[in-house]
């Protein structure tokens, strides 16, 4: 998805290379969030123009062409004050090309260049209104009518500010977006805003900031009339002029400021940020910070609050492995032990989720759970309804949060809905989030990014800390989801009596549960064998039932979008009914078959397969000698209870994907054609 970086440094003497490098770095912290081409932005030696760079492909790319365009001395000359932008973009409207990578400009003097996260929907209306009045488009971006739209503002309003401008246009923009703009006639300026997708402004002082807030400006007037009504008279709503009062000044004059996607791209220069909320407009003008909304709600704060970021820089590096997800795979051990760490006590075998607590009495009384995400984060809703069902006595459904909104599905006031996201952000997620909420649900969050939107919008939830996951591919957040969901469980049985002894043996599996995530990742080098067995292949099915049909689902999407070979998770007791059709003596299959309740029909299918001439890989428990005699393809994993099997039988398949997708050559942290965070529907 696209990431957004600006710097601004104000009575900070910095060399042009230098804000370069500070803005190809942004860019290369994002890059976790897929894209497929990048650009940047600074002002010209004298200061008169803005100069930019644009490149298709990878950050290093745009790196090189960066250090040929800007080799001269006069780039290591000093600037006190200046504003760069920088972009990395994921292609929505207009192919990946130099044309429509960012920043867009607002005419051939680049007198405003933008760079955008999000998608603007109404921009072929607003595309309308400026071509009428003699604009000319150079590229197929939505973004670039919000350059336009700014410049055609300026012209109609030279006395406005910066600030003032974008806030017309914003009001007459529709959609996802967050931008940061960058003006030649507004030098050292800058001005960014969000609606739907994530930004936050991080600041950087000599000292620690004595404030822990920044006002907010309200618009002074509402109701007067706009001149460019025109636009689209039906939508636009167009905004007055607002008036400031008072601002916010840091103690110090010398400042730096970074607005960033995300805060993974800040961490290394300042751990004080405010994430903006949708609709605020942060602008930077002689060194100054203000934040702005134009209509005051009841529910509005006064200030936003600057936060500070506990994420260290280490935590997002890869450290001695090759790939972010294979760091993200072996860090397993310690990220459940961080999802559990002052939550569950094994000692006492009590439980407490301190973002929920307070609601537990409201959830014990509701109608029904439901349980909405997208992909990894949906399968974890999958892996763990049955123990909901178990141990709540609640009806749960499970919901894919796009299916959920297409349906139209009702909701009700005593319905509890989860809403389950790795970054919190992902667009669709965040719909079915509002969707509950207006219709008076209860919301939970369990996501992994503190400060995210789901965070935000939720009324209560549990933070899974799994740490910072980068690969593109889900891994360790998708265990720490599924534990996260067990300890609700938990919690909501504390005072079942018939349950005590199932609580018990649950417990003791969650705490014996890092130590096993250790012995099966000890099984690397057996699924890199079986890997160079299967990488040419055209397609792997892998079929389990019960618990594990869930492992079976991530397993096929994690085969799916790492190696771009066909995968399917197929629910056991379904071969009958179509998919064994598929099974031959030549079609690789992998069968997750363990002691537990439904072993006995686990090793029915097994039989089906095997007697199609079909060789299955089977994952069985340690020792299962039977088992095991199906085939001479196998991976034990240790045994533990039932309900979080899923837990271990998940990390072959990351492996498994993992080692195919090296073998085939492809971007292991980065699949072609996906993002980290999928802020658009
Ligand atoms: C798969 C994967 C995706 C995400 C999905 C939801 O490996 O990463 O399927 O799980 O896009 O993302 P979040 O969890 O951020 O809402």
């Amino acid at each position: 998805m696209c990431g957004i970086f600006a710097y601004l440094n104000y009575l900070t003497p910095k060399s042009r290379q230098e804000v370069l490098d500070l803005l190809v770095t942004g860019l290369k912290r994002l890059e976790y969030r897929g894209y497929d081409s990048t650009g940047v932005a600074i002002d010209s030696l004298d200061n008169k123009d803005i100069v930019m760079v644009k490149r298709t492909g990878k950050v290093k790319v745009l790196e090189d062409a960066i250090k040929e365009h800007f080799s001269g001395g006069e780039y290591s000359e000093p600037v006190l004050t200046h504003m760069g932008i920088a972009h990395t973009r994921w292609a929505t409207h207009g192919v990946p090309c130099e044309r429509n990578s960012h920043p867009q400009r607002s005419d051939e003097g680049n007198s405003f260049v933008v760079v955008h996260n999000g998608i603007i929907t109404n921009y072929n209306d607003v595309k309308t209104f400026l071509s009428k009045k003699g604009y000319e488009f150079e590229s197929e971006t939505d973004t670039e009518v919000f350059a336009k739209l700014v410049h055609h503002l300026w012209k109609k309003h030279p006395n406005y500010s910066f600030r003032e401008l974008v806030e017309q246009a914003i009001q007459q923009v529709e959609g996802a977006f967050a931008i940061a703009v960058k003006s030649k006639h507004f030098p050292g300026e800058c001005v960014a805003s969000r609606r739907s997708s994530p930004l936050l402004v991080g600041i950087k002082t000599k000292t620690r900031l004595a404030t822990d807030h920044i006002p907010i400006l309200y618009g002074k007037d509402d109701k007067k009339p706009s001149c460019d009504q025109d636009v689209d008279s039906s939508k636009a709503s167009v905004l007055p002029r607002s008036d400031s009062t008072s601002e916010f000044m840091p103690e110090q004059k010398e400042v730096e400021y970074f607005f960033a996607s995300d805060a993974s791209a800040v961490i290394e220069h300042t751990n004080r940020v405010i994430y903006l909320e949708d609709d605020d407009v942060a602008a930077v003008r002689n060194g100054i910070l203000s934040i702005h909304r134009l209509k005051k709600s009841l529910d509005d704060p006064h200030a936003r609050e600057i936060t500070t970021l506990k994420m260290e820089i280490q935590q997002i590096m890869k450290g001695n492995y090759e790939y972010f997800m294979q760091k993200e795979i072996f860090e397993q051990p310690d990220s459940v032990v961080n999802t559990m760490r002052g939550r569950v006590r094994f000692d006492g075998q009590s439980i407490v989720l301190g973002g929920i607590k307070d609601y537990i009495p409201e959830i014990k009384r509701c109608r029904r759970l439901m349980l909405i995400g997208c992909g990894t984060s949906y399968h974890s809703a999958v892996a763990t309804r049955q123990l909901l069902e178990e141990l709540t006595e609640l009806p749960v459904m499970v919901e894919l949060a796009s299916d959920f909104l297409d349906r139209n599905t009702p909701i009700f006031r005593d319905d509890v809905c989860f809403f389950i996201s790795q970054s919190g952000e992902t667009a669709d997620t965040l719909m079915a989030l509002r969707y509950c909420k207006q219709r008076g649900a209860l919301i939970v969050g369990i996501t992994n990014t503190v400060g995210s939107s789901i965070c935000r919008e939720s009324h209560c939830g549990v933070h899974i800390n799994a740490g910072p996951e980068i690969g593109v591919a889900s891994t360790k957040a998708y265990t720490s989801q599924f534990i996260s969901l067990v300890m609700f469980a938990l919690v909501m049985s504390e005072d079942r009596l018939s349950l005590q002894q199932r609580r018990l043996e649950i417990l003791q599996g969650l705490s014996k549960l890092a130590e096993q995530i250790r012995e099966v990742l000890k099984l690397d080098n057996k699924v890199r064998e079986l890997a160079k067995d299967l990488y040419q292949h055209k397609s792997l099915l892998i079929m389990g039932r019960g618990y594990n049909f869930a492992t079976c689902l991530e397993g096929a999407l994690k085969v799916k979008e790492l190696t771009y070979m066909h995968s399917e998770g197929i629910m056991a007791g379904e071969l009958k009914h179509g998919p064994l059709a598929l099974v031959d003596d030549s079609m690789p299959v992998l069968m997750i078959v363990l002691r537990d309740p439904v072993y006995v029909k686990c090793m029915n299918a097994l039989q089906q397969v095997t007697s199609r001439k079909g060789c299955p890989i089977i994952i069985c428990e340690e020792g299962d000698e039977e088992t095991k005699t199906f085939s001479s393809r196998h991976l034990e994993i240790p045994r533990t209870v039932d309900c979080l099997q899923g837990i271990l039988t998940v990390i072959p398949m990351q492996l498994l994907s993992y080692h195919i997708a090296v073998l085939r050559g492809c971007d292991v942290d980065c699949p072609r054609n996906l993002a980290k965070s999928v802020t658009v529907e």
